[in-house]
């Protein structure tokens, strides 16, 4: 089978990464008869810089076609933040109704957590992060520009049908895998849109008897993800919060340059797009050391998704073995001292006929 595929290398390592990753992916599915056929788009802040915009007007309406996109990354130092993600990812995401963020949180043997006592397969859970509303939905504004009294206002929105989309994924995840959904929220604190979304699991975990739910405040969770990560397995969260556990879930399982992320349109009528949590690093960009890992696992979830997880089984597998084998080269961020290259190259070889 062969598969359309939308290529966004966009800024910094972004483009590094997703440039020594694709000859990976399809040696993976040249292994199973699968063939990729990849559309290139150069946008991102250098676009930015020479055209005033990240992506073209008709940008999301390109990528409708293909049947996946894969993304680097986005974020320039000379560019405000909430230019960049405003200018091209959150767009993305919410015009092809990405409503669902899928990142997997796993310690692979061989890697070191900065958690004291963790060895592989010890923290292995998956956050499923509401990806289209909630703290990141586009209402608000601002006034009175430059005086006194200037004020901002920036509201969350909380629907029915979005909260129950990730929710139901959440509960469908944890049917498969260990049983358990923990639904991480502060509705305490805020008692309109968060107490409809734990309304929304209370009414949906009457379908799933089989899952045990359990309730944290964010400010628990972030200080239990250190504490007792092995205790979770499926935990369910709004944009904002997922955002932030998600990088204390990709640190906890050794680096940023580990974790994997898909945002997935669960409706079909448009791709979904994988891409690596991390951002574009101009701490290190350049200097060819960025762990291109964490794309190669956002590429075997790609297969997954286009209904080819042979392939996506076969990255994970020359990722697990290659971190397992201490002679392997690794990036600095895993205390190697490799580069890209020489870790894409080392998964070539053992890929296997
Ligand atoms: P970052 O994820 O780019 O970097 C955080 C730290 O992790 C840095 O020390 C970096 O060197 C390291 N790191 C990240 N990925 C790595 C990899 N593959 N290999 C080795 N080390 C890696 O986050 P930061 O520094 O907060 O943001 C940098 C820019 O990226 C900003 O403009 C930000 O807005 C943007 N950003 C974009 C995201 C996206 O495109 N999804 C997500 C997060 C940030
Ligand atoms: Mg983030």
């Amino acid at each position: 089978m062969s598969y359309e595929i939308a290529l966004i290398p966009g800024d910094g390592i972004g483009q590094t990464v997703v440039d020594a990753s694709r000859p990976l992916l399809d040696a993976a599915a040249d292994r199973e008869d699968v063939s990729l056929e990849y559309t290139e788009f150069d946008w991102g802040s250098e676009r930015y810089l020479e055209q005033g915009a990240m992506m073209p007007d008709d940008g999301v309406d390109q990528l409708r076609g293909h049947d996946a996109i894969l993304l680097g990354a986005v974020g320039h130092p000379e560019i405000p933040d909430h230019v960049t993600l405003r200018g091209l990812m959150l767009p993305i995401r919410k015009r092809l109704n990405q409503q669902i963020c899928k990142r997997p949180s796993f310690l692979y043997e061989g890697v070191e957590s900065p958690l004291r006592g963790y060895a592989g397969g010890d923290i292995d859970l998956v956050v499923f992060r509401e990806n289209t509303e909630g703290e990141y939905a586009d209402v608000g504004g601002r006034e009175h520009q430059g005086f006194d009294h200037e004020l901002a206002v920036q509201s969350a929105v909380f629907t029915r049908e979005g909260t129950e989309t990730v929710v139901r994924a959440a509960f469908e995840a944890a049917k498969e895998r260990d049983g358990k959904l923990t639904n991480v929220t502060k509705s305490n604190a805020q008692a309109y849109g968060m107490v409809l979304w734990d309304e929304v699991v209370e009414e949906l975990s009457e379908e799933y008897p089989s899952v045990e739910v359990e309730r944290l405040l964010v400010d628990a969770a972030a200080m239990d993800f250190i504490r007792r990560p092995e205790t979770f397995d499926v935990v369910v969260a709004s944009n904002l919060f997922g955002d932030i556990l998600t990088d204390v879930g990709a640190i906890i399982a050794g680096s940023m340059g580990l974790a994997p992320s898909a945002n997935l349109c669960v409706d079909g009528d448009a791709p979904s797009m994988f891409e690596p949590v991390h951002g574009s690093a101009p701490d290190i960009v350049g200097e060819g050391i960025a762990n291109p890992l964490a794309t190669v696992l956002s590429g075997a979830m790609l297969f997954d998704d286009i209904g080819e997880s042979a392939v996506g089984d076969r990255l994970r597998r020359v990722v697990r073995t290659q971190l397992a084998d201490p002679d392997a080269p690794r990036t600095p961020d895993l205390g190697g001292d490799s580069g890209t290259e020489a870790v894409v190259a080392d998964l070539r070889n053992r890929l296997g006929e």
